[in-house]
């Protein structure tokens, strides 16, 4: 792995294919240092995955596209005539790396149906995986322009929102999705103010959004997670706007930890409540959210050093997602169309 340093941060990208080598920009860097981490192997790109390097559920799914291209360009490259399953390992790989957010499964999934229906020949697969990740980047990107402009129009009249966590380019293939409605509403001139949650414990909020927002010269005023509850009822926000890592055939939503509370408390204050995310986050295998798998990671993420010892009595839980029910939500935006209302008939409609 070797390190790129990149001073210019307007127009920073969250993954660039260059060289025959994935480059990560290094997140839990932001908002302090633009570094990328450059990958040739698959087991480093899971690390990359695993370590939030990069993260945002759209993102993790490109990568792991990237990640099977070099998988395959080992597989391929060695004399192992078997080189299906020995890929097939390195897919199990990276869908290890995190649980929660489907479009890390969606993109392996779709590099596995390339693989089985086209059958390319051993000397073409390597070309053919990478034709594939260029392409689920490139549709991201689209998805997030179209959401961007649906998700603004079902704003109209709105002068002030919250979002919470980073949903915006260094989440996704670019624009970004509850960010990207943002932006595309700030630039029709239809927001006054934008909040950000802090986003604990890994601040994605205070480091990445309130970042990637005055990159393009929207003023935001970030808040603690826990003052959500008082700026509701101060009125200054209409709308709640949020991302997924995986929305349920009944339109139940897992996203980052905080967002069912901030639903809740949306419900009680009347504000209204939208989820943006593209199709590919969309999970019709998952019958609710009681299915979902819930990621939680190590608790020294929460916990301070002074308690990180063997005899400690102070433990901490960190689920790192929770799940807002279908009836908290009052639209999921995805580049297909606009559910209002979500429920299970809907959503199926939706996909058909
Ligand atoms: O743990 P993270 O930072 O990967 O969590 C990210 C989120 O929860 C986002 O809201 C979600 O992935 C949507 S990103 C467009």
């Amino acid at each position: 792995m070797t390190i790129i340093p990149d001073n210019q941060h307007p127009g920073l990208r969250a993954l660039i294919w260059r060289d025959d080598r994935l480059e990560v920009l290094d997140q839990r860097r932001l908002p302090d240092q633009a570094l990328y981490d450059c990958y040739d192997s698959v087991e480093g790109v899971a690390d990359a995955i695993y370590s939030m390097r990069v993260r945002g559920a759209p993102a993790i799914g490109i990568a792991a596209a990237y990640g099977a291209v070099l998988a395959a360009r080992r597989r391929v490259a060695g004399h192992d005539a078997d080189w299906h399953a020995g890929l097939e390992q390195d897919f199990e790989l990276l869908a290890a790396a995190r649980p929660t957010a489907v479009n890390l499964h969606w993109a392996l999934a779709r590099a596995r149906q390339l693989l089985a229906a086209v059958r390319p020949a051993r000397e073409d697969v390597v070309a053919r995986l990478l034709e594939l990740a260029h392409t689920l980047h490139a549709e991201d990107l689209a998805a997030n322009l179209a959401m961007g402009a649906a998700g603004a129009d079902v704003i109209q009249g709105a002068c002030g929102v919250l979002t919470h966590c980073n949903t915006g380019s260094l989440a996704t293939g670019g624009h970004g999705t509850a960010l990207g409605v943002i932006r595309t509403a700030w630039q029709r001139q239809q927001l006054q103010a934008v909040y950000a949650t802090e986003t604990r414990p890994w601040m994605q909020g205070a480091r990445l959004t309130v970042w990637e927002l005055a990159q393009d010269g929207i003023p935001v005023t970030l808040l603690a997670d826990s003052a959500a509850a008082w700026l509701m009822r101060s009125g200054r926000i209409q709308w709640v706007i949020v991302g997924a890592d995986r929305i349920a055939a009944n339109g139940d939503t897992a996203n980052k930890i905080g967002t069912y509370a901030l639903a809740v408390l949306a419900r009680q204050h009347g504000v209204r409540f939208m989820v943006v995310a593209p199709s590919s986050t969309l999970d019709a295998a998952t019958s609710s959210g009681d299915a979902i798998v819930i990621e939680e990671r190590d608790p020294s993420e929460l916990l301070l050093p002074a308690y990180q010892h063997d005899d400690s009595l102070v433990s901490a839980w960190n689920p790192v997602f929770d799940v807002t029910p279908a009836e908290l939500i009052d639209a999921i935006v995805t580049e297909r169309g606009v559910v209002l209302h979500p429920d299970a008939q809907r959503m199926q409609a939706l996909l058909a």
